[in-house]
């Protein structure tokens, strides 16, 4: 008999996950021999012990399923909610790990999840993780599956808007997830043909946005296509927020420390992706009637995209072949063509954003995409 394995899929569902689940099970199984059980809704199943055997037959027929067959929960193992106050449970996961005689324990999700894992890693449990989020920002692995599905989601909303727009001769401005990171925005954008893509790399200045809405208007395009990130700033937001981080780094005392920092909070808010008053902005500043639309959680849902389906596929069956040659505390990622592992420690604590300068970015300049900022070619 080989090894037993737990599993669980934590943080914000994505497509593609249950292709993940099936390619680890599946290879497990039948490759190596191993038994293996997922934990129900992240780490609060793995805390509370609720389970379910994993099996050939349980794992058939999930690979086009969206969602997680397992269910997931942003539940951390060291600040969970037990009886309305937030407890550090890690000793509970650690001693669950063991009852259930796990050999190594497979954690599939975002930034978050990776830094939950390694945090268990670094408690003596044997993990190896799988890079997932549609917003694609984990740190040190090209792509997260889950992210091609939403682009795909999300260039088919913009397809759509540009015809009402087009119609109406409108202004559509549309919100895109992607947490802080503007790569769902920027690719889905460029891919659908967005007049405007604004991501939080990049500070906005509206004025900039209006006149080249305006320019197009004046040229006989009276509609225009906004895609904006739901991280994105305006410069001013930017700037306020900064100067408040930067008081932060210098107060010297605790209370001004945590007063700065519920006035972050408070800029965050009023900031961050503030789509409504754009769009009403937009409206006053060009003179043309605007409309916002959210895309919200339907970039989450439904069946994995074939590049999503094969991404958790290849993961799925690597991961199985390092827990089979015991390289644990790793998480699993793409690399050009190639699934390679990376030490968890490099990967947690940070986040990948859009590098300045970067291809997509050129691009979308190059085809005449206003980015917000003013500026052309790079
Ligand atoms: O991380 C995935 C994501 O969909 C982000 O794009 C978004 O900011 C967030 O999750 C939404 O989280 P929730 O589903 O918890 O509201």
């Amino acid at each position: 008999m080989g090894k037993f394995i737990g599993l669980l899929t934590s943080g914000g569902d994505t497509p593609g996950l249950n292709a993940a689940i099936r390619a680890i099970g599946k290879a497990c199984i039948n490759k190596y021999d191993m038994q293996i059980i997922g934990f129900q809704d992240g780490f609060r199943g793995l805390m509370e012990n609720r389970s379910v055997q994993l099996t050939n037959q349980t794992l058939s027929g999930i690979l086009t399923l969206g969602g997680t067959i397992l269910g997931t929960s942003r539940e951390k193992p060291y600040k969970m909610m037990i009886g309305g106050k937030q407890m550090d449970m890690t000793d509970v996961i650690v001693e669950n790990y063991h009852k259930n005689h796990l050999d190594c324990l497979v954690c599939l999700g975002g930034g978050g999840t990776q830094k939950n894992a390694y945090h268990l890693a670094r408690h003596g449990l044997n993990i190896i993780t799988l890079p997932k989020t549609i917003d694609n920002d984990v740190a040190m692995t090209d792509f997260t599956f889950g992210f091609d599905t939403a682009l795909g989601i999300a260039v088919e909303a913009i397809d759509r808007l540009h015809s009402t727009a087009h119609s109406h001769h409108r202004i559509i401005v549309v919100e895109i997830m992607g947490h802080r990171a503007g790569w769902l925005a920027l690719g889905a954008g460029v891919s659908g043909g967005a007049d405007v893509i604004l991501v939080p790399e990049i500070p906005y200045d509206i004025n900039v946005v209006a006149e080249s809405i305006m320019k197009r208007s004046r040229s006989g395009k009276s509609f225009s296509i906004v895609a904006i990130a739901e991280g994105a700033l305006s410069q001013e937001g930017y700037k306020k927020i900064n100067e408040v981080k930067e008081q932060i780094n210098s107060a010297d005392n605790k209370k001004g420390r945590s007063q700065l920092k519920k006035q972050l909070r408070a800029l965050d808010a009023e900031y961050t992706g503030n789509t409504v008053f754009l769009a009403k902005e937009l409206e006053k500043l060009t003179g043309l009637e605007s409309r916002l639309t959210i895309l919200g959680h339907l970039q989450r849902g439904g069946s994995p995209s074939a590049a999503d389906r094969l991404l958790a596929t290849r993961l799925g069956t690597c991961c199985a072949d390092n827990i089979n040659a015991g390289n644990y505390g790793n998480m699993v990622a793409i690399k050009g063509n190639d699934t390679v592992l990376v030490p968890l420690e490099e990967v947690v604590g940070k986040i990948k954003l859009i590098p300045p300068g970067h291809e997509w970015l050129r691009s979308a300049k190059e085809v005449g995409t206003c980015l917000g900022d003013g500026s052309k070619y790079s």
